[in-house]
């Protein structure tokens, strides 16, 4: 990776604990050894998620004491749907340094009692992925909730009745949705709401990538197929009810997806009247790799580039727990006079009621005030160029490092997370899928060094509850993922994580066990609950 001067330094810290394996030990048989029960407080270095893990800027606690908790339309709403317009909508950057100014409560060229003067009323007629002033009250189309996967409960139950409703045929076919990727909550509230899931990857993202290139090349391994899905919407238009691109690709080992896959794959869902959406929950980070590795962007501004991948979409659901920079909150948006709108008419109301009922006025939707603030002002922190080079970089060496130590990882790394390749690291070892070695290696991972991370193999894909046949089975990847939290840890962190899964490498033969499961083996994502030997 290319040298990147440091682009931040700590104002807070806090100390850790100093905690014996023996400690762990005892701690781990009293969770069952299931890693999501391990306490945090006693970990070194915890890698288990980048969401709502953030340490936050001063910048956005500056404008977190700028929040209030008032029921009805605190100064955080508005703050937050000025950011997103800000962001996300083409035509509205001049409004970018005023509303930063009052967030963060420093030199005021526009005060609070001058924005609901003149901005509010100005907004009267704003349409597009956030309507201004009365637009907002009659055709809603901006609801914030706790985190992204409310947003996909709303969304998915909500397109679901409205497609009942509608329905003729008295023996229907699922709806479909069309995915690069459907995280496991967004495909699980998907399958909740009635719908079949159809997932095209671009072929090619387990191939090795050569190590060299890392940091000066990408291929975009998240793109969707657009090939398969052009195939598929061929055969089933009828069927289909959204296209969905999660940028990047959590499912694809947080690989990046390039704009002209966007650009692709909105020419496909125009082509068949199909309302095109984004789980855009790392947008920011998938702007820079485009701007860092694709063609005719390396002059664009991350801020230009969002707006252009945005322009794409009919709407979008968002958690702000990872390119939010902040520590809750999740919203779903779409733009007035798209497909979607067309094609579900009365949909915003129909959210809205739900929002209320579910999470509350929508002037919050389950957030404080203050965790508004925090995310308004998160989302310019995250589109710095500064902030994403130190960021990506931090992950890419992160790999390049484990490379060096003969550690297999996927390769290119993604954006937030590096991914261990487990059938390369237990090489010789003659361990079966059912072994579950990748989950006792995360185990002895926290015992030994301190250190939480996250099997995504045989365990949490459930190798073992799925027919020898199955041709689903075969597909189950035997991976272990060390998600970055974002500016939390430094160079010293990534170095003992280093040096403790080689540490581990070394003595794979005889100290990392194979697992059982001794209760909870049924239950849905029993990852979280699942008790082990
Ligand atoms: N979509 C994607 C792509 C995600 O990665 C996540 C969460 C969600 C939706 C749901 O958002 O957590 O705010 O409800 N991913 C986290 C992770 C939990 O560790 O990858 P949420």
């Amino acid at each position: 990776a290319p040298l990147q001067p440091p682009a931040h330094f700590a104002l807070v810290v806090r100390s850790l604990p100093k905690v014996t394996a023996e400690d762990r030990d005892k701690i781990l048989k009293d969770v069952e050894y299931n890693v999501f029960a391990f306490p945090a407080g006693l970990l070194t270095c915890d890698f288990l998620s980048d969401s709502g893990t953030s340490a936050m800027t001063d910048f956005q606690w500056a404008a977190v004491m700028r929040g209030d908790e008032s029921y009805g339309r605190n100064w955080g709403y508005y703050c937050l749907l000025e950011v997103f317009r800000d962001i996300f909508e083409r035509g509205s950057q001049h409004q970018q340094r005023a509303i930063r100014d009052v967030l963060a409560g420093t030199v005021a060229p526009m005060s609070e009692a001058d924005f609901y003067r003149s901005r509010l009323l100005g907004l009267a007629s704003q349409r597009g992925f956030v309507n201004g002033g009365h637009h907002q009250l009659a055709r809603p189309n901006f609801f914030i909730v706790p985190q992204g996967r409310c947003a996909e409960t709303l969304l998915f139950s909500t397109m679901s009745s409205l497609i009942a409703r509608e329905r003729q045929d008295p023996a229907p076919r699922s709806p479909v949705i069309i995915s690069n990727g459907f995280f496991d909550t967004t495909g699980a509230n998907a399958k909740a709401a009635g719908f079949e899931l159809q997932t095209f990857t671009q072929p090619g993202l387990t191939d090795p990538f050569p190590q060299d290139l890392i940091g000066k090349e990408n291929n975009f391994k998240g793109n969707l197929d657009l090939e398969a899905t052009q195939v598929f919407l061929s055969n089933n238009a009828g069927r289909v009810s959204m296209l969905l691109l999660t940028i990047t690709n959590n499912w694809a080992a947080a690989q990046p997806v390039s704009m002209t896959n966007i650009r692709g794959a909105a020419s496909l869902a125009r082509t068949f009247n199909i309302p095109f959406f984004f789980d855009a929950c790392r947008f920011a980070e998938n702007a820079y790799f485009i701007q860092r590795y694709e063609d005719g962007y390396a002059n664009v501004d991350i801020l230009d580039i969002v707006k252009e991948m945005f322009s794409y979409v009919d709407g979008f659901t968002i958690s702000l727990k990872k390119d939010g920079l902040a520590n809750m909150g999740g919203v779903l948006c779409f733009r007035d006079e798209g497909v979607f709108a067309q094609r579900y008419q009365g949909v915003g109301m129909l959210l809205k009621e739900s929002q209320i009922r579910c999470y509350g006025n929508d002037s919050y939707g389950g957030m404080s005030g203050r965790d508004l603030m925090a995310a308004a002002a998160g989302l310019y922190q995250v589109t710095k160029t500064s902030y994403l080079a130190n960021r990506i970089t931090q992950v890419q060496h992160f790999a390049e490092r484990l490379l060096a130590e003969g550690i297999a990882v996927l390769s290119p790394p993604g954006g937030h997370a590096v991914y261990l390749d487990m059938d390369a690291y237990f090489f010789g070892c003659a361990r079966k899928p059912e072994d579950f070695a990748s989950a006792g290696f995360t185990i002895q991972l926290i015992r030994d060094h301190g250190i939480r991370a996250a099997e995504a193999g045989p365990f949490g894909w459930e190798y073992d509850l799925k027919a020898a046949d199955d041709p689903e089975r075969a597909k189950i990847p035997n991976l272990v993922r060390f998600a970055v939290p974002r500016n939390v840890y430094s160079d010293e962190h990534i170095s003992y994580t280093v040096a403790a899964i080689k540490d581990l490498h070394k003595r794979r033969h005889t100290d990392i066990p194979n697992v059982v499961i001794t209760r909870g083996k049924n239950m849905r994502l029993r990852h979280f609950s699942a008790g082990l030997k």
